[in-house]
């Protein structure tokens, strides 16, 4: 939520900053704004609206020739997005200037005292509490601003990534990190500030991704010197070489991040399992795992924790770990989970899974289960990101960036990832035959290939999309590993197009939602030939006498479901608990093309953000 960029250094600001914050829009786009240093005076530009709006607004508004600055790209939180709203925000005093991503959460209390003292507020946001907190401090103890907001931030409770200057020390920006990201770039005498690395990339492959509770004076001259927040002890910094490139973040001749990543995912699972699955030998090596194999194999039971689709992605596991490593299985919301107590024990295993490695539930979820002793797996994309650290060991996804806010390459490499734990696990416990693992991980290997020939069938999957596109409600069906598919597949077609959809085990339909079924109303049902196929036909019949619409999504060669269909989508065929990495791809391809006809904005979908770092 909300994406910050700061630079300093020789070159002009205003460039570097504009084009990282277009490509940190995923993290929110209701407003934007700018803050740059002109040699006397800090003069700021901010508009309700996209980068876009920003950029043009700016040119006519501030002088953009200075070379320290700090820009902002909000997901309103305390506020409606308006241009007052939006970041920066200066102090009263008009010297000091903040970005911020995260929420102040005891901002009420603080904005008495400040008020007690004739500060003044023009916005509604808890950032600018936050900046005149630091200016009451800098004033009253005398203080330099390093200091200032050190001991501002230690009244603060919340989640924060910031960068303030003063206009009366423009040789330096201060920046702070609990609960939100933020990486600054080591360039020659020059540095950046991002809450990816995503702005820099194309400048240095230099960086530093603070901890929580740290913070850090970055100087022209002295470099950044970092601190920890509570104690003032000196931290040394690490610098990390970046391995992602700028190719990896652009849309390469896709018209949207969305579609570019659906066609990833052959290379994507690959990715994955490169280095980890060996068909040929019969390996599957995965270090988080082997090192921690005896906390695997006597785990009571694996709890899950996640949101959103990484939470449908726990729910394939689920499937696959109870059937393949007969474990038993918990798949928790972990919105859910931080407030109502969980009976956790230390003979657990709990497995986060995230594709930004950020989310506030889900990191909130895991220091829970840490406190309770348990033993905490990660399953993120993000590199470096605070899940990724904050667990005891986990497996990265290898996903590539994935930009378009509806997830789609996350959820099959996830799938992955848990697939092969689920089978290193099987294989040690016995759970299944050796010929069985062989069996899987060949069948694993040749998933790409088939995820290729599924994608093959988009111009059939546009028309159906057009066919449906104008319906106001639809429904996804599926059983065993793929209701968690028909699961993901309404919330891809709600978060995009805007229409309302609901996912439901097929099975389940006769107990209410069948009453939904007329001929106004399209049903998705997830109809692959391994599984419960006969039943899942069966339902299709249920519909279709109660004149449902009926697209399937069939194993190639089905004739069955054909017959009683409206529409069919075929996938290759793969054994059972794979299938879901195949039926995935016509439910992503489907919900893309509709809200591409319907004039949606598929990347940057209303009220929505990619990484959720607020609860
Ligand atoms: O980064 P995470 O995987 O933790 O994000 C969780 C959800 O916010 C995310 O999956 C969200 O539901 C997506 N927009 C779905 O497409």
């Amino acid at each position: 939520m909300c994406g910050i960029v700061g630079y300093i250094g020789k070159r002009k600001a205003f460039p570097i900053i504009l084009e990282g914050l277009k490509r940190l829009e995923y993290r929110g786009y209701d407003s934007a704004g700018i803050a740059l240093y002109d040699d006397s005076d800090i003069k700021l530009s901010k508009t309700k609206g996209k980068v876009a709006d920003l950029e043009a607004k700016a040119k006519n508004e501030i002088n953009t020739d200075g070379t320290i600055g700090i820009g902002h790209t909000r997901w309103a939180t305390h506020g409606v997005p308006n241009d007052v709203n939006s970041h920066p925000h200066y102090s009263n005093s008009g010297d000091l200037v903040i970005i911020h991503n995260g929420i102040i959460e005891n901002y009420d209390s603080l904005k008495k005292e400040l008020l007690k003292r004739g500060y003044i507020f023009k916005s509604d946001t808890d950032t600018e509490v936050l900046i005149n907190l630091i200016e009451d401090v800098k004033i009253n103890e005398k203080v330099k601003l390093g200091k200032a907001v050190q001991i501002a931030l230690n009244q603060v409770v919340g989640a924060y990534a910031i960068a303030v200057f003063d206009k009366n020390k423009p040789n330096e920006i201060v920046v702070a990190k609990l609960g939100s990201p933020l990486a600054i770039g080591i360039g020659d005498e020059e540095f950046f500030i991002a809450s990816d690395a995503s702005p820099f990339l194309e400048y240095t492959k230099k960086a530093i991704y603070l901890e929580d509770e740290e913070m850090a004076v970055i100087s022209r001259k002295k470099g950044v010197k970092l601190r920890r927040i509570k104690n003032d002890a000196v931290v040394d910094p690490y610098i990390q070489e970046l391995k992602i490139n700028l190719e990896q973040i652009e849309k390469g001749g896709y018209e949207h991040f969305m579609l570019k990543e659906i066609h990833e995912q052959p290379n994507a699972i690959k990715d994955t399992y490169r280095g980890r699955l060996l068909a040929k030998e019969g390996i599957v090596k995965m270090a988080g795992v082997d090192d921690n194999l005896e906390r695997f194999l006597n785990a009571n039971k694996i709890i899950i924790v996640a949101c959103g689709t990484s939470w449908h992605a726990g729910l394939v596991a689920e499937y696959v770990f109870e059937n393949l490593a007969k474990v038993p299985v918990e798949v928790e919301y972990a919105s859910e989970f931080r407030y109502r107590n969980p009976v956790i024990t230390d003979k657990d295993v709990v497995i986060a899974i995230s594709q930004s490695g950020e989310t506030a539930d889900t990191l909130a979820a895991i220091k829970l289960a840490k406190s309770k002793n348990a033993f905490v797996f990660g399953v993120c994309n993000v590199v470096g990101s605070t899940i990724s650290r904050e667990t005891h060991a986990g497996a990265y996804t290898h996903a590539g960036p994935e930009i378009g806010v509806a997830s789609t390459k996350a959820f099959t490499t996830q799938i992955t990832v848990l697939t092969l734990i689920a089978l290193k696990l099987a294989k040690e416990k016995g759970t299944i035959s050796n010929s069985e693992f062989h069996l899987y991980l060949q069948e694993l290997e040749l998933i790409p290939e088939k995820v290729k020939k599924a994608l093959k069938s988009e111009k059939h999957i546009k028309t159906v999309a057009n066919t449906y596109k104008n319906a106001k409600n639809c429904l996804y069906l599926g059983r065993g590993y793929n209701f968690p598919v028909a699961l993901e597949g309404a919330l891809k077609l709600k978060e995009i197009s805007y229409i309302h959809a609901e996912g439901y085990p097929a099975a389940e339909m006769k107990h209410g939602p069948i009453a939904l079924i007329d001929e106004q109303m399209p049903v998705f049902v997830i109809a692959t030939k391994k599984g419960h196929y006969e039943k899942v036909v069966s339902n299709i019949q249920e519909i279709k006498s109660r004149s449902g619409k009926i697209i399937g999504i069939v194993t190639e060669g089905d004739e069955d479901v054909k017959n009683l269909a409206d529409h069919v989508i075929e996938v290759p065929e793969t054994i059972e608990f794979l299938t879901p990495l195949l039926t995935t791809i016509p439910m992503q391809l489907l919900s893309y093309h509709i809200a591409v006809m319907l004039n949606k904005n598929v990347d940057q979908p209303r009220n929505l953000a990619k990484s959720v770092t607020v609860e």
